[in-house]
């Protein structure tokens, strides 16, 4: 197995980090996997910003279960990563979505590869979009135009996390 197919198969949703920062040209790094990543119509519409001010995540947790937000798991939503990042594009472009999750996975696993782990937060998506998240659209530079997309938590694991079960009989080939 090469690097790229053991990041792949071993990149794991890290919900546990330890207090240690992120060194800057590691987040860099991370964020430059995701604007490198392929977008439809190579419209290079997705933005990202990084938030790692502990007062200012701490108001937006607080938000988030202010306005009813919940969680599956009895945590905050962002699991306390040091780095969080915030994924937004363009509200009528139809990619919008598709594109963020293909830059999404692109930092995922150029964080695997640096030894950092990541989580996908979708579950602040709701309240993103809702009218109590306006405040925080516009502190990140949200416009109008834009729809919040995908929440990324970066760094460094602390522990082991499992790998779920892969369900069967998703792949076929149809032969002539
Ligand atoms: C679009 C998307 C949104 C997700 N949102 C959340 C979330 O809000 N909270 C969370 O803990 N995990 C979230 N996840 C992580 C999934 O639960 C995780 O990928 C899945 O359980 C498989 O585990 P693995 O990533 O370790 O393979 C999200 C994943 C994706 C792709």
């Amino acid at each position: 197995m090469n690097p790229t197919q053991k990041d792949i198969l071993e990149r794991r949703s890290i919900r546990k980090y330890k207090t240690d920062p992120v060194p800057e040209d590691l987040v860099q790094a991370v964020a430059d996997a995701g604007l490198w990543a392929p977008t439809a119509r190579n419209e290079q519409e997705i933005k990202i910003v990084c938030l790692r001010d502990p007062a200012l995540r701490q108001q937006l947790r607080e938000d988030f279960t202010a306005s009813g937000g919940r969680t599956i798991r009895p945590l905050p939503f962002d699991y306390e990563a040091p780095v969080f990042f915030f994924l937004f594009g363009p509200k009528d472009f139809p990619y919008t979505e598709m594109d963020s999750g293909i830059v999404a996975e692109n930092m995922c696993l150029a964080a695997q590869s640096l030894g950092l782990g990541t989580v996908m937060i979708g579950c602040i998506r709701d309240f993103m979009r809702s009218p109590a998240g306006a405040p925080w659209r516009e502190k990140l530079g949200i416009g109008e135009g834009e729809i919040f997309t995908l929440g990324l938590c970066l760094g460094w694991p602390e522990g082991e996390a499992k790998a779920p079960a892969r369900k069967e009989g998703r792949y076929a080939e149809l032969k002539g």
